[in-house]
């Protein structure tokens, strides 16, 4: 019994060392040490033993039994290490293969502008404040002191969207003025950029949408000379030092005073050429002292408070910019043509 113990040591341990994976390893437990096991077998024949050799044979069978078990684990583990190690190496991933390149794409040319411009007020310690484009009438016109007659209410400037003209498309970015007067604390600073709509057919100058960046101060003591001092800044910011402005007299139902402003022409320097239509200036924005109707219609203490505002057509600032002589290029979005910038 002794002879075989050991062989059945020698033979099992033999294989279970060359076993090839943790499935086979598994096979061989149930071989040796399973119910129906060849150990299992041996001792079970034990019965047949003298009195005196029993206990020796137990410790023996022992000794084999637990050389096998401590084989068997340490198998399984190098096993399974090795198959993770080559796991590891046939799902590695090829970092030297060129990978997929995408082109990046272009800023658009009128984001290149208006990025620009709220760099700068944002400096200036203004907010840039976003609202939606479909409004009522009554923060689009009423509330902006535009009484009911207004031409711009005309159902032939103007897209509504019921039949009671009291929602629509808005046509300026003014109505911007109204909500961050409802909606901020005083003294307010900001810049409000976005789509406005008119019933407009495209040409070379007009599109039914464009943009328009409104601009709004209101704080104690505010002036004109705020307002001509901060625009001609922002103007010579992005135009560059030297560039001349004019403001002119003008009228809009919200201002007053209202006035429009003027930058002389890069082309010409002011003697007048087909760019600036042989004016030598060209009108870059509307701009005035918020009128008191409009402050008091938010609830804005007039005696106190005084605001300015203005609102500038953002595409044709990109136009003179990049020297482009078609709005309509701006909105094509010819790849061919945003590639230039
Ligand atoms: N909303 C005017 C327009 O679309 C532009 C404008 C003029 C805006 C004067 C203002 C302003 O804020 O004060 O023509």
């Amino acid at each position: 019994m002794k002879e075989r113990l050991k062989e059945l040591r020698e033979t099992s341990l033999a294989a279970i060392h060359s076993a090839e994976n943790t499935a086979a390893l598994e096979q061989l437990r149930v071989k040796y040490l399973g119910k129906k096991g060849e150990l299992t077998a041996l001792l079970k024949q034990m019965g047949r033993l003298s009195a005196e050799e029993r206990p020796v044979m137990g410790q023996l069978a022992n000794e084999v039994r637990s050389a096998l078990e401590d084989t068997l684990e340490q198998c399984r583990i190098r096993l399974e290490e090795q198959a993770l190690a080559r796991r590891l190496e046939a799902e590695a991933l090829d970092v030297t293969i060129p990978g997929e390149t995408h082109t990046p794409g272009h800023r658009h040319p009128m984001y290149i502008v208006l990025d620009e411009i709220e760099r700068i007020f944002i400096g200036m310690g203004f907010s840039v404040l976003d609202g939606g484009e479909v409004e009522t009438a009554d923060y689009n016109f009423t509330r902006l002191n535009t009484d009911d007659a207004h031409p711009a209410r005309e159902w032939s400037d103007t897209f509504y969207f019921t039949e009671d003209s009291s929602i629509l498309l808005r046509t300026q970015t003014s109505p911007m003025q109204v909500h961050a007067m409802e909606s901020r604390t005083l003294p307010i600073r900001m810049i409000a950029p976005g789509r406005v709509y008119r019933k407009d057919e495209v040409d070379a100058t007009h599109s039914p949408m464009f943009h328009q960046i409104e601009g709004m101060a209101i704080d104690r003591g505010v002036t004109m000379g705020d307002l001509k001092g901060t625009l001609n800044e922002v103007v010579r910011r992005l135009y560059g030092e030297n560039t001349v402005t004019r403001f002119r007299p003008h009228h809009f139902p919200f201002t007053e005073p209202s006035c429009e402003m003027d930058v002389q022409c890069h082309k010409c320097g002011g003697r007048g050429c087909p760019t600036c239509k042989g004016e030598g200036w060209i009108e870059i924005l509307g701009a005035g002292m918020i009128h008191p109707k409009v402050l008091q219609g938010c609830g804005i203490n007039t005696d106190v408070y005084s605001g300015w505002a203005f609102g500038m057509g953002l595409e044709r600032l990109a136009l003179r910019r990049f020297q482009i002589s078609d709005l309509r290029l701006i909105f094509e979005n010819d790849v061919r043509f945003l590639e230039q910038f």
